[in-house]
């Protein structure tokens, strides 16, 4: 399809509505208090617009409730599990399909029989719950991002690519015999939801194979990517994004999925891959913790939505929608000026909280400060990604996080133009007096990852 308009709009209209939370300001301020400036901790009814995730908030299509009905809900051999593995051997190409409730389920499982003591995971970056699984085996994480992708600022194509080199050095490093699988992270959320390109990961594919090591995609977010591509890359402008993503899991010899972003549902994940005695390790594991091979933690309605969405996502209208939704957030903060990092990626807009608020210092959370400014000033939520979440506090001693983000997550077909509007609306307005905003002090936490629990309070 060409669009010969400028006005690139929502490809669906809206059969089904949930009402917004609206609350006054004197109510935000009871609600912000009574969560300890944790907006984890408040209740969603009471969230205007939520841009907490892009993580099984998406909207489900008429197609995939009608699919949710056809659910066969058989314990073993369900006719769901059928359609599902079919339709993620379509589009992946691997053999060997593996249901599981969410993908850190997936990643459990595969690290489970892959990890332990003395071996290392090298990614562009590795999620937190992808970090989390493997260092619970007693194994190493490490990520190799390309330099540009902690330049804010940089304006490259592909800041979610992989340095290769230092790839191939850390290979050599570790013994290829202790690092079981490479990892790509399609597109890459921990760097801005900034994608990787073919090229990149063709030649990550190549220093794998030149080591003899497999190669793994976490493809959370594959058709973003896709279309990354195509938009960016050249020599792709003509393909599908179907043929795209076709070309990027060809790349790779499995992959890591979570449903939960690019399969469109609310609860979901997968494992597939080629390997046959992987498969078998993987299936004993999900008898163990997820369930029967054939449902894997599902029920047999959730497979039949997943395996609609996962061709829906590839919808060409769709993605150009999607991007345009993404990109349109970020030109408009550009123009505030609210700083961000760049260019707009995939799922979300990171806003550079330090640079924004550069009157906060990092050990008064300049990142949470504007998340609760956003939701004092009208009941936005987002999250933040910088000394809350990364810091490390040990024996009284600080240790801020290298970034200070807010990440304003979009969830997918949900919030329409103007619900963006608005977000936009109250980033000018706070930026008129940005440089009033109080920053926080942590009253009680965890020594890490405090955001999920911490207590915090106006400095
Ligand atoms: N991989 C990536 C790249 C992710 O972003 C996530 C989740 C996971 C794996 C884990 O999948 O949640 O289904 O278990 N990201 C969410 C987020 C939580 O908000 O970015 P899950």
């Amino acid at each position: 399809m060409t669009w010969r308009w400028k006005t690139i709009i929502e490809p669906f209209r809206i059969k089904a509505v949930e009402p917004l939370g609206f609350t006054t300001a004197p109510e935000r301020e009871e609600i912000l208090k009574k969560a300890h400036c944790n907006v984890f901790n408040i209740p969603a009814d009471k969230v205007l617009i939520d841009l907490l995730t892009d993580s099984g908030t998406s909207a489900m299509s008429a197609d995939q409730w009608g699919a949710v009905m056809r659910g066969d809900e058989s314990y073993a051999g369900a006719r769901s599990f059928f359609g599902f593995d079919r339709a993620v051997r379509e589009l992946t190409g691997y053999k060997e399909v593996i249901p599981a409730h969410q993908g850190r389920a997936a990643e459990r499982i595969l690290f489970a029989i892959l990890g332990g003591k003395g071996k290392t995971f090298f990614a562009n970056s590795h999620f937190d719950t992808t970090r989390a699984n493997i260092e619970a085996t007693g194994a190493r994480a490490v990520d190799l991002p390309v330099r540009e992708a902690w330049d804010f600022d940089h304006t490259g194509p592909f800041k979610g690519d992989m340095d290769v080199k230092a790839l191939d050095r850390g290979i050599r490093k570790a013994g290829a015999k202790n690092v079981p699988l490479v990892l790509m992270t399609v597109t890459n959320n921990s760097v801005g939801g900034q994608p990787a390109s073919m090229e990149n990961l063709r030649a990550v594919r190549r220093a794998c194979r030149r080591h003899g090591v497999p190669l793994f995609l976490d493809a959370a977010r594959f058709a973003e990517n896709a279309y990354l591509i195509k938009l960016r890359e050249a020599g792709f402008k003509d393909k599908t994004p179907r043929e795209i993503a076709r070309e990027m899991f060809s790349l790779a010899d499995g992959c890591l999925m979570s449903g939960k972003k690019d399969a469109l549902v609310n609860m979901g994940g997968f494992l597939a891959l080629d390997d046959p005695e992987w498969a078998r390790l993987a299936r004993d594991q999900l008898i163990l913790g997820e369930g029967f091979p054939t449902y894997g933690g599902l029920a047999g309605r959730d497979l039949e939505a997943m395996a609609v969405g996962l061709r829906e996502v590839l919808d060409e209208e769709y993605l150009q929608y999607r991007l345009a939704s993404v990109r349109y957030l970020g030109d408009a903060l550009r123009d505030v000026p609210v700083p961000i990092v760049e260019p707009p990626g995939g799922h979300a807009i990171y806003v550079n909280a330090k640079a924004f608020l550069p009157h906060i210092p990092p050990e008064n959370y300049p990142g949470q400060a504007l998340v609760c400014a956003l939701y004092l000033e009208a009941g936005i939520r987002a999250v933040e990604i910088g000394s809350l979440m990364f810091g490390r506090r040990r024996d009284g001693r600080f240790e801020p996080a290298r970034m200070e983000l807010v990440r304003l997550a979009i969830p997918r077909r949900v919030y329409t133009q103007s619900h963006m509007d608005l977000v936009i609306e109250v980033f000018r307005k706070l930026a008129k007096r940005r440089s009033r905003l109080p920053g926080l002090r942590l009253v009680e936490g965890p020594e890490v990852l405090a955001h999920f629990s911490a207590r915090l309070a106006w400095a």
